[in-house]
């Protein structure tokens, strides 16, 4: 089996499961090559995933979640983005924006995102077909980032467009297209405190601008790191699991059905096992701060660990029968979230959220909903889902 995890071609019709399952039955703390550096652990079961997630005292965040060094673009100072920091420098940033990431809050929003969702299907039901992954999928993360920040719902959609080339592969894409794109979201969180610090609201953004760590005010920095990662982290990731989910849905037409039939019941487990399936994260990286062994193989100090989340959701020691989409699968210890470290999730409550608001009202409103042409998928080895997905509707319930 030819194992290459960094080719975009591995991924251009979803994640590598036929590389994932030999690598877990042979080689489950693989030494993966990397033409542009010194290589890295791909690290394939549930078990060991879980383990090195758990274990940030020897499994750091920093310097970086990718599996490429960062190339310094600009001089960061002491600066760190959460993401890309462990406890406790990650504790203390964290607690700043834990408040608007609570179970409440995400509560608090549902009903407002149920209307975002119905506006969203009202845009198009009407004219029978649209691209589901541009139109419907993608249309609520940028509605939530503007909600969440406070921001014009039209710069939503331009940030949210920058954050898909931020995570597509270097080489689909012209020469220095990430770094414009990284210029540009900086310029416009550079604009957004200046404007946020004159006419403070209630929202994450001026709570950001408030917020004191060790006694001080966040640096203007920091404050442009915690901007890229809530954008970043939110966007596309929610959009992949809702088209990369309509799609599984639409290969099982049983499972289709029998969501339909019942979304407001059914909706929770089916949603966790979209998340499960689908895992719109590919992997995040550690790197190991003293020799370790990762179930018997050895470790060094410095090693890059790779995690890969969508190989350990499809385990058969963790889930029985784990290639078939099960929409009423319990237990479900994914780990589409992160596997329960310092790190996890902490959108996870809200993208649920959103989640369930847009499919309730893909399933009863997109009657008939079915593929107008074969979808096209992101060249990411990042970030898994569909770039395209024309679909074919018609308005009302889904079976009429
Ligand atoms: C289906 C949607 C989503 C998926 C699959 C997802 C997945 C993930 C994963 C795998 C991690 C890293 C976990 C780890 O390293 O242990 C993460 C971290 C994070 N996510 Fe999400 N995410 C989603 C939606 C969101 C949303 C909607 C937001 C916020 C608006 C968000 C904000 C974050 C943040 C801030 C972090 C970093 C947490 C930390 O470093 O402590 N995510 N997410």
């Amino acid at each position: 089996m030819e194992i290459d995890l960094l080719a975009a071609r591995s991924f251009e019709n979803g994640q590598p499961h036929d590389q994932f399952r030999w690598l877990r039955e042979n080689a489950p703390v693989h030494r993966h090559p990397e033409p542009e550096g010194p290589g890295f652990w791909a690290v394939t079961r549930h078990d060991d995933v879980r383990a090195v997630s758990r274990n940030h005292a020897v499994f750091s965040n920093e310097p970086t979640v990718m599996i490429a060094d960062p190339e310094p673009l600009l001089d960061m100072g002491d600066a760190r983005m959460m993401l890309m920091s462990d406890p406790p420098r990650h504790t203390r940033l964290r607690r700043l924006v834990a408040q608007s990431f609570t179970p409440k809050a995400a509560k608090a929003m549902a009903p407002r995102l149920a209307v975002l969702a119905r506006q969203i299907v009202d845009a198009v039901v009407e004219r029978g077909e649209c691209d589901f992954v541009a139109d419907v999928a993608g249309e609520l993360p940028s509605y939530v980032i503007a909600e969440l920040m406070g921001l014009p719902l039209d710069d939503g959609r331009k940030l949210y467009r920058l954050t898909e080339v931020l995570h597509s592969a270097p080489e689909s894409l012209s020469a220095g297209a990430q770094a414009q794109a990284g210029a540009e979201m900086f310029a416009y969180a550079a604009a957004l405190l200046a404007e946020k610090k004159a006419r403070p609201a209630d929202d994450l953004a001026s709570r950001l601008i408030r917020s004191e760590i060790e006694g001080r005010r966040l640096s203007e920095m920091e404050f442009h790191l915690f901007f890229m990662l809530l954008i970043d982290a939110g966007g596309d990731t929610t959009r992949n699991l809702v088209a990369g989910g309509m799609l599984a849905l639409l290969d099982e037409p049983e499972q289709m059905a029998r969501l339909t039939a019942d979304p407001s019941r059914l909706l929770p487990a089916a949603r966790e096992e979209l998340l499960r399936f689908v895992s719109p994260v590919v992997y995040m990286r550690r790197t190991a701060k003293r020799d370790a062994e990762i179930a018997g193989q050895a470790i060094a100090q410095g090693d890059k660990v790779v995690l890969y989340y969508g190989s350990a959701n499809r385990d058969a020691d963790a889930f029985p029968d784990p290639d078939r989409l099960d929409i009423a699968r319990t237990p479900n210890h994914h780990v589409a979230f992160g596997a329960t470290g310092a790190h996890f999730c902490l959108g996870a409550k809200l993208a649920r959220v959103e989640i369930d608001a847009i499919l309730h009202e893909v399933l009863t409103r997109m009657a008939g909903l079915e593929l107008a042409e074969p979808p096209t998928w992101l060249t990411s080895n990042f970030i898994s889902g569909p770039r395209r997905m024309p679909v074919r509707f018609r308005p009302g319930p889904r079976s009429a």
